[in-house]
């Protein structure tokens, strides 16, 4: 059974925090959901971390839709949300409403994710539609051309107080949880006592509800780069370059394939057998 996005309501209620980790293909969710991470998100982060794109601006609709697939085929019990890709939402209502409605029919996703206020009016008829919506705000990277680079938002008052009101109007809209990304750690926590819905941070401090990182960035599949709200967990580049030079190095001196890991014929089929056109 997978986890529901009541549950999450429940668990806010309840004081209990929760992990969760961005998803892209089956393997990856698979092994989320076994180690017991109750929200996986497949977001458009896929473009920077698995597509090596700059940003994630040039993401598609059948990117997410494919990548969707692969994560519900994955993950059995984790509540799958998936990011509605730039400009998605962004266009006229029945457009909008098809997108989404593709991330959860074609995609299999339970709930759809998108980012910034402006969506606002968007949040409101997909939830009336019956399509949970996840909010994000702070830095919110499909609008990186617009904010000039990738830094901490809600710093000066003002801006802390525009963030406050962004939360406060996706809440009314009817979000049922809130990504908050890269804002400080007090007003994450301002805004994690006074929603309703969940919060969950990626680089806003200890006190939201939730916390979500990139598959990518915890296990180290990124060598030389750490975003400073990452912790790793793992250094999973050293051990695939380790893993993948020794194969290298065995199949130049011929240590592999062994008798081991090939598949043997019966003598009497390889007897006398010659290749066509070479007989003599
Ligand atoms: O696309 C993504 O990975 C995200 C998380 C950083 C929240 O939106």
């Amino acid at each position: 059974m997978r986890l529901s996005i009541h549950s999450l309501r429940e668990m806010k209620k309840r004081g209990e925090k929760f992990p969760a980790l961005t998803a892209y293909d089956h393997p990856s969710a698979r092994l989320a959901d076994e180690a017991g991470i109750p929200v996986l998100l497949v977001g458009d982060s896929l473009g920077m971390v698995v597509l090596g794109h700059e940003t994630t601006v040039p993401v598609t609709m059948e990117d997410m839709v494919r990548a969707t697939q692969a994560v519900v085929r994955g993950a059995a019990k984790a509540l799958i949300v998936a990011d509605m890709p730039f400009m998605s939402y962004r266009v006229n209502d029945d457009e909008t409403v098809r997108n989404a409605s593709r991330l959860i029919q074609e995609g299999g996703a339970q709930a759809v994710k998108l980012e910034g206020t402006a969506a606002a009016p968007v949040v409101r008829r997909l939830v009336e539609g019956g399509i949970p919506v996840m909010g994000h705000i702070g830095l919110i990277p499909q609008s990186v051309h617009q904010l000039g680079g990738y830094r901490v938002v809600g710093r000066s008052r003002a801006a802390a107080r525009r963030l406050l009101d962004e939360a406060r109007v996706l809440e009314e809209a009817g979000v049922f949880a809130l990504v908050l990304e890269a804002i400080p750690a007090p007003l994450a926590r301002l805004v994690t006592e006074n929603c309703a819905a969940p919060t969950i941070g990626i680089g806003a401090g200890p006190h939201c509800d939730g916390q979500i990182q990139v598959w990518h960035d915890i296990l180290g599949l990124f060598p030389g780069f750490t975003p400073k709200h990452t912790r790793r967990y793992a250094d999973l580049a050293s051990v695939i370059r380790e893993a993948v030079g020794r194969f290298a190095a065995e199949v130049r001196g011929g240590a592999f394939p062994s008798e081991k890991e090939s598949f043997s014929a019966e003598d009497d089929v390889m007897e006398g057998l010659r290749f066509p056109g070479r007989d003599d």
